[in-house]
């Protein structure tokens, strides 16, 4: 190695590839300006390896797991039952949590709730939107703290001016993507600003043990925006979801270093904010006055927690040449594999048959336990005959009309039970005892079958 030379070389900070010069885009994963000059060897440091010989008293010391002393991790509860279960029961102190979501979701307005509701100091920042609209939304949300500050400044230098004036015990930023540090020269929102004020603010909470949350942007592949490091470089990452024509939105974590990432959250958009939904399957499931055909409930699993929801079909003759296939909330592609096994298993002649599909509540299923439900509707439609009241269903469907088993049996069965739901039927190579349950258990192995149990 030669001594004193400063060796460079340019990374880019999206994909971490690295190339022997200074371009306008990525070759590697076709992102624009992220490519910077990063030293990578200073020359005056001698390697790590050759520097140990002596340990000096200031560096940190390798202990063994038992010397470490353990301290039950005083966590802040939110006051907001759905974000306390998908954080795993709280805020952690020193965390720096990230929030994406598409524009008009709701991130804003589920984090002033927060810092109107948590009974802590609080200092939400906002490079988005002025104080007199945030005072406008908090009105909305109908809520009133003194202990909550609000403050408009993108430039991070006097948003710590401000932070250390104030103490708080929580820091909300609305959004990372306005952020500016005086450190680095570019726009903000772009890659270097995002990745510097970030770890400004991480230095910041793990130094102070404050808590921060971070709001960000996602670009149109759904990926927050910004490098993709940021999402190392957090401890929590928390997505908002929903379509913005219903009124439910999800909560969910992609990432947490305290806790499961399989909890979701769900809310109501309502017109004081968001308001809580304790007990999901109560209200996706409509109440219908007198039965209807086309209408089968399927007892989903939406990360870890179960979920009742109404599939609804409507098969018609079609009216024009071409029949159409349309689905809301589920694949069209596995909406036409089903088709295909009716046709082809059961004889049923749907081929010249529009036919739309329909989960309610607005919520995009991709659990395969819901393909009984969305075949029994299927065929309720087609036969203008209603599924019998109180059933539900819990399997997927192959394509020799193999009637397949789904994970968690047990969870789906108890919540249809709780639901008051009498009968449920799964596939027969489920490992369950039927007699194990108050709820009726029947098992099928064929889709056939399914016609003759609900309508024969
Ligand atoms: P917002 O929190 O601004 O979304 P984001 O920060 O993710 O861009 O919320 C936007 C939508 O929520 C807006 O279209 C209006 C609606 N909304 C309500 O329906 N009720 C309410 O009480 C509030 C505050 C907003
Ligand atoms: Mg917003």
């Amino acid at each position: 190695m030669a001594k004193n030379k400063v060796t460079k070389a340019f990374f880019c900070q999206n994909c971490g590839a690295q190339h022997s010069q200074w371009m306008g885009q990525c070759k590697s994963c076709g992102q624009w300006n992220t490519i910077v000059e990063e030293v990578v060897d200073r020359g005056d440091v001698p390697k790590a390896w050759e520097s140990s010989s002596t340990r000096s008293e200031t560096t940190n010391h390798a202990r063994t797991l038992s010397e470490v002393e353990f301290k039950l991790e005083d966590r802040s509860p939110t006051h907001d039952g759905e974000l306390d279960r998908v954080l795993g029961g709280g805020i952690v102190p020193g965390s720096l949590i990230l929030l994406g979501g598409e524009p008009g979701i709701g991130k804003s307005t589920l984090m002033l709730q927060l810092a109107l509701r948590i009974q802590r100091k609080v200092l939400y920042i906002s490079g988005e939107e002025s104080e007199r609209q945030i005072k406008m939304r908090a009105e909305r949300i109908g809520i009133d703290n003194q202990e909550t500050y609000i403050l408009n400044e993108t430039q991070t230098q006097k948003i710590f001016r401000e932070i250390k004036e104030v103490d708080p015990d929580l820091v909300i930023v609305d959004s990372v993507q306005t952020l500016t540090t005086q450190h680095i020269d570019s726009l903000a929102g772009s890659v270097s600003q995002i990745r510097e004020s970030t770890a400004e603010f991480i230095q910041f909470a793990k130094k102070t043990h404050t808590p921060v949350i971070l709001i960000g942007h996602i670009n149109k592949d759904g990926q927050l925006a910004g490098p993709k490091i940021l999402e190392h470089m957090v401890d929590v990452v928390l997505q908002f979801e929903g379509d913005q024509n219903h009124v439910y939105r999800l909560l969910r974590a992609h990432k947490n270093r305290f806790g499961s990432t399989a909890e979701i959250g769900i809310y109501e958009m309502a017109g004081s904010g968001l308001r809580e939904v304790p007990n999901p399957s109560d209200i996706l499931i409509s109440r219908k006055d007198g039965n209807l055909s086309g209408i089968a409930i399927a007892s989903m699993m939406e990360g870890l927690r179960p979920l009742l929801i109404e599939i609804q079909a409507l098969v018609s003759t079609a009216v024009y040449g071409t029949p159409q296939r349309a689905s809301t909330g589920f694949d069209t592609r596995r909406l036409n594999m089903l088709l295909a096994v009716l046709e082809k298993r059961c004889g049923f002649r749907l081929g010249a048959k529009d036919v739309f599909l329909n989960v309610t509540g607005g919520i995009r299923v991709d659990d395969p336990a819901i393909d009984l439900a969305v075949v029994a509707a299927i065929l309720s439609s087609n036969e203008d005959i209603p599924v019998p009241d109180r059933n539900c269903f819990a399997a997927e469907v192959g394509l020799a009309g193999e009637v397949r088993p789904v994970t968690r049996v047990e969870q789906r069965i108890m919540e249809a039970e709780k639901l008051g739901f009498d009968t449920i039927h799964i596939s027969r190579y489920n490992k369950v005892k039927p007699g194990d349950y108050g709820i009726k258990v029947k098992m099928i192995g064929k889709v056939e079958e399914l016609f003759g149990e609900l309508f024969g």
